[in-house]
């Protein structure tokens, strides 16, 4: 399908980064770098790239349905107990042993654990071999109280066992297994729940999809690096989704605690699950509302970290930024052309031959580095590097590499991983063969803050860039045993050779491929782009099939027992990498840990562990202070201690639009603090891209530029066109950065996401199911922004609109005559994104400054938006912006009826700068007099809208430092 030609669909996508400044040969022979250490002479060996290929399940033929052939259990020994039941599941006949060898007795536990959560947990008898989910990892939720109210009911069938859970105020049936056998094999377990016909459930990630689930979506969770393919398994593995009734006008969630590979089926009325290993632990939440039931899970898998004040600012990265100078030529360029930058990156290029935890001497000279990163903080600036997981190992004939101390000290404290000969795993990544660091063994952390801490004192980043943790290896198996007497050696794939595609609709007249995608858009609903999607998926597929038709295993040769055949699972998963192996540019499933633990069962977990070993790390060279982190690879509960950006996406309109259902579910997943790379990774981007793109990164929580090696240069200054809608939009974030921050607070108490989802807000009005080419910030501004080239115009929905809600234009003020249900056509030229104002809002600003240091000195206002009742509400939290543990902070509340507006203050956070100005939306008639407590204002009336100035001299002791009335 034309739209999605420039997905690399097989591509080794790599994403990455290299980097010397040095060249390298498309078929990636020759290396000349400026570094000390001697030119790369050798290439990972082809053969050593290559897994064995397998067809996926879902796309074998002969594939035994187990639906159809397991025997299933029936259902004994039941008893009550005080949270629950429990009972044993007898095998019924003869095993079967489909995909691996059935279990013949298991242990049902359900308990009702709280109010709106019930638990429902299976597992074998006979334990040995069978992985569980430790609890320091992702906790697992306990009973909290025997004396509950909850919503949900488990009911059961004993004969033929199967299970139903049931809402019981509506008597509605949320998720049932009766009619179809539980399947449960040493590599194989799989149940199936019936849904409703026209179902809207979300979730399940994390993949490059539409908002919602549609049927004949086949989900597959299995942590890989790639560059972002449609519907293919991508970095994180988020096994939760939420199911939205609009006829109860209900939604509940259904988590699987599991860190075990899997595979989901949704269809018509039905979802399958599928998982290869661990036990069966699900997680019922009641709901009622999609809010609600998003927060039960968050607070359930750990409320988000509340990342510091800077990191709303604007973040400016790219591959290629390879010396110094370089970066410091960006740092000026913005500077010059007056675009705010919070925070300067660098991906690989800064390291010596891309070892992780070293600078390269001649690139960046540890003085000059030093210089510029000292310059940088006393400008309020900040700096971001990236790190990869894997460590380099030293070529033992080589005297100047032999002291590497990040790989001498982890082998010495013995924390890399093994293989199951309990020799080291040597797998290979951007410098050569690597080790991976891991972190389940003894002395991870000790290892791990040893390296980042002592790298800081050369290097005094604020935070860092995790990548590569998925865990990525670019050679199937322990490839490096026995040649590191090669290293370094380059990966056997091109990197930073020029990009050679354009965005769609770059060339006017070859625009005939950006139609299908205009088409869709112009469509209030998203099932356009469903289809569009699952299209673009049936392609993908079919290739997958065609390139791995001819060899396959052969599923019933491979069952074994106890662990099973973990490098080849009698049931394959349709891995996205062209051969399907699990092996294949990641770590083996037989890689081991120390503990015992192998990879098979792990996998997912790798950039989470490494994740909490980096934060407890930066902890300790900033100790107090918020650790700032941004990780790939992510996991249930990861978002307490980091934000993610949206991997290796690609500069085309069609990527700048999956930015935004990505924003919903990883927010639903507890990430809030998330962005994509803006104007596009993966290929050329071009000015109206960038420029549409620049505006509407604005909006999400992470705002970060990002651009490939071999790509046209794309910093907001390139072109004056980006430069001045660039300008217009940061205007308006950092503007608004009072209330980011604010929701950044509630994100972190609430678990509610930052970007919200138009049936998220309105959850009883099913024409907003699946809406995710407009969004909320929040509850309070609406965006609509242009997704598709060489046009002037957008349109756009407004939920409630002259029902429930009203919208004002942000930039005119003009309260908008919008109709719910109904398409609305916007003026859209380049630099022009719709935004409006939800009625019934009253946003904090603050006069914007060149970086989030000088904002926050400016002088405070407030925008009041009326609702259509003339009332309107809001708050604002503050605190320093930096603190891990809070002590002071301020919170306030603003409320505004009958043409008063009281805003009333709490807490011990000192806000010095005063209250500048008020901006009152919605007032249908000019007040005669406005009053600020007692004294009269000076004011302007026009368009309804009163705008209060010079309150400076009333709010001299700070803003909030009273609660103040004001009244018109
Ligand atoms: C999903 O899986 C089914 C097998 O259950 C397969 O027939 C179908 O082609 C798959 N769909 C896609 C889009 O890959
Ligand atoms: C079943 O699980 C419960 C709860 O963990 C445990 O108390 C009980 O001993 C188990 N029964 C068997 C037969 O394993
Ligand atoms: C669901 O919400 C809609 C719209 O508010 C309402 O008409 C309907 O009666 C509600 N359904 C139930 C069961 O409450
Ligand atoms: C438990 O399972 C292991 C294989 O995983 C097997 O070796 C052992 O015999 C089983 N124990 C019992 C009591 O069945």
């Amino acid at each position: 399908m034309i739209l999605f030609k420039y997905f690399p669909l097989l591509s080794l996508a790599l994403a990455l980064p290299v980097h010397f400044d040095g060249s390298v040969e498309s078929n990636g022979s020759t290396i000349s770098s400026t570094s000390t250490s001697p030119a790369a002479q050798f290439t990972l060996p082809n053969d050593l790239t290559i897994g064995v290929k397998q067809v996926p399940n879902i796309y074998n033929e002969s594939a035994i349905d187990a639906n159809q052939a397991a025997p299933g259990y029936d259902l004994l020994n039941i008893s009550l107990s005080d949270s629950g039941l429990s009972g044993l599941l007898k095998l019924r006949g003869e095993p079967k042993n489909i995909y691996g060898y059935d279990f013949d007795l298991l242990n049902l536990t359900v308990s009702y654990q709280s109010d709106e959560r019930l638990n429902v947990h299976i597992e074998p008898v006979n334990m040995t071999d069978v992985f569980v989910l430790p609890d320091f990892i992702v906790t697992r939720p306990e009973v909290e109280s025997l004396d509950l109210d909850s919503d949900l009911l488990f009911t059961y069938q004993a004969k033929q066992f199967g299970f139903s859970i049931v809402r019981k105020s509506t008597g509605e049936s949320l998720f049932s297994t009766i009619g179809n056998p539980l399947v449960y094999e040493n590599q194989f377990i799989q149940f199936n729940t019936s849904l409703p016909k026209n179902h809207v459930l979300s979730g399940l990630g994390e993949s490059i999809h539409g908002s919602l689930l549609t049927p004949g979506t086949n989900r597959t969770l299995f942590a890989e690096d790639i560059g972002d393919p449609i519907d293919g398994n991508i970095y994180g593995v988020h096994p939760v989704y939420f199911d939205q009734r609009y006829g109860s006008n209900t939604t509940h969630a259904v988590w699987w605690r599991t860190s075990a590979i899997q595979e989901i089926l949704i269809r018509n009325q039905s979802l399958t699950w599928r998982a290869l290993s661990g036990v069966v632990d699900l997680y019922f939440f009641s709901g009622p509302t999609p809010k609600v039931a998003i927060q039960q899970y968050v607070a359930t898998v750990g409320l988000p970290a509340l990342q510091p004040y800077w990191s709303l600012g604007y973040h400016q990265c790219r591959w290629g930024y390879n010396s110094t100078e370089r970066l410091q030529e960006v740092v000026q360029n913005f500077k010059d052309f007056d675009i705010p930058l919070e925070t300067i990156w660098s991906d690989i290029d800064y390291m010596d031959s891309l070892k992780d935890f070293t600078t390269d001497p001649y690139r960046f000279p540890l003085d000059k580095f030093q210089r510029f990163l000292n310059e940088l903080h006393n400008n309020d600036q900040h700096y971001v590097p990236i790190v990869d997981a894997a460590i380099y190992v030293p070529n033992p004939h080589n005297a100047t590499e032999a002291n590497y101390s990040s790989y001498v000290n982890g082998a010495k404290l013995n924390t890399f991983l093994r293989n199951p000969d309990n020799t080291t795993y040597i797998g290979a990544v951007w410098p050569g063969y690597t080790v991976f660091p891991d972190f389940f063994a003894e002395n991870a952390q000790t290892y791990w803050t040893g390296e980042i801490s002592k790298w800081h004192k050369d290097v005094s980043f604020d935070g860092l860039w995790m990548d590569m943790d998925e865990v990525s290896s670019f050679c199937v198996g322990s490839c490096g045993t026995g040649m590191i007497d090669k290293n370094p050696i380059a990966p056997n794939f091109a990197v930073g050779s020029p990009a050679g595609s354009y965005p769609v609709g770059f060339n006017v007249s070859n625009s005939t491929d950006y139609e299908i995608f205009s088409e869709s858009l112009a469509s209030v609903s998203s099932a356009a782009i469903a289809s569009a999607e699952a299209s673009a998926g049936t392609t993908l597929s079919s290739t997958a099939v065609a390139t791995s038709s001819s060899t396959s295993i052969d599923a019933k040769n491979t069952l074994m027992p106890g662990k099973g055949n973990i490098n080849y699972p009698p049931y394959a998963i349709n891995n996205v990498q062209g051969d399907h192996d699990l092996a294949t540019h990641a770590v083996s499933p037989n890689a081991t840990h120390q503990n015992g633990f192998i990879e098979y069962d792990v996998h997912n977990l790798y950039g989470h562990m490494q994740t909490n070993s980096t934060y407890n790390a930066i902890l300790d060279t900033n100790p107090g202070k918020r650790p700032f982190l941004i990780v790939r690879s992510t996991f249930p509960g990861s978002g307490k201690r980091v934000g993610h950006w949206g991997g290796d996406n690609t500069a085309d309109f069609a990527y700048m639009y999956f930015s935004i259902p990505q924003a919903f579910a990883i927010g639903s997943f507890g990430i809030p603090f998330f962005g994509v790379d803006v104007c596009g990774f993966n290929g050329n981007t071009d000015m109206e891209l960038c420029s549409r793109w620049m505006q509407l990164g604005s909006f999400f929580p992470f705002y970060r530029n990002h651009n490939y090696l071999g790509a046209i240069d794309q910093e907001p200054y390139v072109w004056e066109a980006v430069t001045s809608a660039t300008k217009t939009s940061m205007a308006i974030r950092y503007l608004l950065l009072p209330y980011y921050y604010t929701l950044l607070h509630e994100s972190h108490t609430t678990g509610l996401p930052f970007l919200r989802q138009f049936q998220w807000e309105f959850p009883e009005d099913s024409f907003y199911a699946g809406i995710d080419n407009q969004f909320f910030v929040g509850d309070s501004l609406l965006v609509t922004p242009v997704l598709e080239p060489n046009v002037s115009t957008v349109k756009g929905v407004f939920p409630g609109a002259n029902e429930s809600d009203v919208y004002y234009d942000f930039y005119t003020h003009e309260k908008q005559n919008f109709t719910n249900h109904k398409n609305h056509t916007l003026e859209a030229p380049l630099g022009h994104i719709p935004l409006h104002i939800r009625g019934g809002s009253i946003l904090p600003t603050q006069e914007p400054g060149y970086t989030v240091a000088e904002s926050r000195n400016n002088s405070f206002g407030l925008i009041v938006a009326l609702g259509l009742d003339g009332s309107a509400s809001g708050n604002l939290y503050l605190d320093d912006g930096e603190s891990l543990k809070v002590s002071e902070a301020t919170f306030v509340d603003f409320v505004a009826e009958n043409n008063t507006l009281t805003a009333a203050p709490r807490g011990n956070y000192a806000i010095e700068q005063a209250l500048a100005n008020i901006t009152i939306l919605g007032v249908d008639s000019e007040p005669s007099t406005v009053l600020f407590g007692n004294s009269s204002a000076k004011f302007q009336y026009t368009n309804s809208t009163v705008f209060i100035t010079g309150l400076e001299e009333l709010t001299g002791d700070g803003a909030f430092a009273d609660q103040f009335v004001v009244s018109w």
